[in-house]
């Protein structure tokens, strides 16, 4: 923590004798943390309401600065006070962060470096921990709040902030440099289609396409890498799914703010300490069969649950969506392969493949390009087997042409020209599309 004050004067490399007032406010502060934990009924904490436990605090912060000879002002005593309360209560030097709704993620590094992403950017940010101790001390109240402990037996875990936000956290000796710590957070409001539209992340024609699949019952998969946006573009794309229809969610982390009335949400469950009492996403697609949804969404396949989602897309769930971590949308179909595999029936991969090319017809690839820009690069659909071959065609692209003086990806959007193969399925189902939608040509020009 380097926010020296008031050193203007302070030449060369002489020693400072006085305090900065950063380090006398930063002294009253730890003491007034230690008084209070000394001094304080945690059972009567426990009973308090927020307003109460500022007016205690308060009390004893002025207590506190009466008889010391370090005078605080008003605002700073105010600071000191909430800054108390985030040490002792929150999460530390992380409230003003989560406080912050334009921040989308936050990163820690070990206690002294802290970093966050606002606008797709990353920046670090002058905060700091004490030391180890006290970011795995909020660590712990992180993952204590789902009953879950980080030490040497379990040092990883994944857990949630009440807000929602999805929070990872691994400790020494396996984070080498002090415990890792990374949350994202969510928004104050979920991206709309029309959001992504704004920020030229995807174009209408591509719209207009994918909201008639998703209201024709096409099965649709995201693929893209880590945080390349692939779970907010399926919440948008969700928006198109009939308001009438009851849609099953499964995720390892609940994310997804679907807008229909009818979502019943699911979520998976980490083994305890014991090692016992997991429930897997390919146990929860299980169940979702038995609970009549018209469609699934697993937010995110990493696993085996990718066979059972196959079989279940192909047998009446279609309109089904998941998201895969792949970097082509070919790609993604031999992840799915090799996660389907993973089921263990031993199935040749002929079955697997052909259950694949039957089960899903559409696959968007999802990109995050230099500076945090996101875009969907691809929009391909699947068109059978061709041999022992899933057989594929792009419809849509993004061409990124280089970048300009900021070091902004530049580039087009274009329609390959080709003509989706499921335009007889939207038309059957009543959402049929012009074929000059497809025609070969940049878009947005
Ligand atoms: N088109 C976009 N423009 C700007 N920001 C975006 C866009 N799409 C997503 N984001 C932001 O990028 C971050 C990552 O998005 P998201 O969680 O959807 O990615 P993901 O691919 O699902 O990540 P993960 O691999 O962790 O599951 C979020 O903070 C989200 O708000
Ligand atoms: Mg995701």
């Amino acid at each position: 923590m380097s926010r020296m004050q008031g050193n203007g004067s302070a030449s060369g490399n002489a020693p400072r004798a006085v305090m900065t007032s950063e380090e006398k406010f930063l002294r009253v502060k730890r003491e007034l943390h230690e008084q209070l934990i000394a001094g304080m009924d945690l059972a009567v904490i426990g009973t308090m309401n927020e307003e109460e436990l500022r007016m205690e605090v308060r009390r004893a912060a002025e207590e506190l600065t009466r008889l010391s000879s370090d005078l605080l002002n008003l605002s700073e005593r105010e600071r000191l006070v909430n800054e108390v309360i985030d040490e002792t209560f929150g999460l530390g030097p992380l409230e003003p962060l989560l406080r912050d709704p334009t921040i989308t993620d936050i990163m820690v590094n070990g206690p002294k470096v802290v970093y966050i992403e606002r606008r797709g950017r990353l920046e670090p940010v002058d905060i700091a921990f004490h030391d180890d101790r006290h970011l795995l001390q909020i660590i712990q109240r992180i993952v204590g709040r789902i009953g879950r402990r980080v030490d040497e037996t379990s040092p990883m875990v994944d857990a949630r902030l009440p807000d929602g936000s999805r929070v990872n956290a691994i400790i020494p000796p396996l984070a080498l440099d002090g415990a890792l710590l990374s949350i994202r957070r969510f928004g104050a409001r979920p991206l709309l289609v029309s959001d992504l539209m704004a920020y030229k992340a995807i174009t209408p024609e591509m719209v207009e396409f994918i909201s008639a699949c998703v209201k024709s019952r096409v099965n649709i998969i995201i693929s893209g890498g880590t945080g390349s946006g692939k779970t907010t573009l399926m919440n948008a794309l969700s928006a198109f799914i009939p308001r009438d229809e009851r849609v099953a969610t499964i995720e390892d982390a609940a994310e997804l703010r679907l807008q229909q009335r009818h979502v019943v949400r699911m979520e998976t469950r980490p083994p305890n300490i014991e090692g016992t009492g997991e429930v897997t996403a390919r146990d929860l697609v299980r169940n979702a069969l038995r609970m009549r949804p018209d469609r699934i969404i697993v937010g995110e396949c990493r696993g085996p649950e990718a066979l059972d989602m196959l079989q279940a897309m192909n047998t009446g769930h279609e309109g089904s969506m998941t998201t895969i971590h792949a970097n082509d949308t070919r790609d993604s179909l031999s992840r799915l392969e090799m996660m389907a595999g993973m089921a263990g029936f031993d199935l040749p991969i002929w079955i697997i493949r052909r259950q694949i090319a039957s089960a899903i017809q559409i696959v968007i690839q999802v990109a995050r390009l230099l500076g945090g820009i996101r875009k969907v690069v691809k929009v391909s659909e699947i068109i059978g087997m061709e041999g022992e071959v899933i057989s594929m065609h792009d419809l849509f692209g993004f061409k990124q042409t280089g970048v300009d003086a900021r070091q902004v990806p530049q580039g087009y959007f274009f329609a390959t020209g080709i003509r989706p193969q499921c335009m007889d399925r939207l038309e059957t189902s009543g959402n049929g599309l012009p074929t000059t939608l497809f025609e070969r040509r940049i878009l947005g020009s």
